[in-house]
């Protein structure tokens, strides 16, 4: 394969890290140090914020362009949550879970400046450089609640290849408390690995890698997040497919249509 510009950048700012290649949450990184499998950490931080710096990119374009090899890719779903409606003039108030660099946050900030942004968020280093870096308030994280934020306060809670991580309960717990703070007509927005993500091509690529990232891929049916959102007064406005390592995720688009 012909090397960019800024494939030479990227393999330049990551010398002297071998071995181990981890293809997880859609990321390709090299590191030896970096323990995989604790989804509670993100990607190295120094590393990625040298690595950004020395490409010229903000670390979002860095991840996309670099990292993943899809430049484009987090404005992209951006630009369709918001074509669902999910983020406009109407969203003043918005919490985040687990955002890692900022990617997403700072593509909505193009499109929307909100009076309040939360951030739930377990890895240390990337919370307090994102909360200083955006002016956003970082809440105490206990890894499963939104304890900092109002009931019926919300307009737009996100949250992007997060609960492709987490496990079964610490998805649910999150999912009552998206239904707890989302007021009627916010949205909620999160994507999960379904059924429509596992056809057999991908069920062989991800049984053929020999990747150790511990709880990651979680999977859980489509269905049963319709049901559960359904039962908390939200209707589905859409969902749709982004790459994620060797396969894809599901972004749902949940609206609260009623209490
Ligand atoms: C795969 S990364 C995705 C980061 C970011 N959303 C993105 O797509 O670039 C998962 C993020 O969720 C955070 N995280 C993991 N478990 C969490 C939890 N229980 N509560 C809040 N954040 C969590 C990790 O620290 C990491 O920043």
């Amino acid at each position: 394969m012909e090397r960019t510009p800024l494939r030479q950048l990227a393999r330049r700012a990551v010398k002297g890290l071998i071995g181990q290649v981890a293809s997880a949450f859609g990321l390709q990184i090299r590191s030896r140090q970096h323990d995989w499998a604790d989804i509670a950490s993100f990607i190295p931080f120094r590393d990625t914020l040298q690595a950004a710096k020395a490409a010229g990119l903000t670390v979002g374009d860095y991840i996309d362009g670099v990292m993943n090899g899809i430049p484009g890719a987090t404005q992209a779903t951006i630009a369709q949550v918001a074509a669902f409606g999910a983020i406009s003039d109407r969203t003043r108030h918005i919490v985040e879970i687990g955002p890692g660099s900022g990617r997403y946050l700072e593509k909505v900030l193009e499109l929307r400046t909100p009076e309040r942004y939360q951030i739930y968020e377990t890895a240390n280093d990337w919370a307090d450089h994102f909360a200083s870096t955006y002016g956003v308030t970082r809440c105490p994280t206990d890894g499963c609640t939104l304890a900092a934020t109002e009931t019926d306060s919300v307009d737009l809670i996100q949250a992007y290849k997060v609960l492709s991580a987490t496990t079964l309960l610490t998805t649910v717990r999150y999912w009552l408390e998206r239904a707890r703070v989302t007021r009627v007509g916010g949205y909620a927005v999160f994507d999960l690995v379904t059924e429509e993500c596992l056809k057999p091509e991908t069920v062989e690529r991800r049984a053929l890698s020999n990747l150790e990232t511990g709880t990651y891929p979680a999977t859980i049916p489509r269905r049963v997040a319709a049901v559960f959102f359904a039962g908390k007064g939200f209707q589905l406005a859409g969902s749709f497919f982004v790459p994620m390592g060797v396969g894809t995720t599901e972004t749902f688009v949940f609206n609260r249509t009623h209490g």
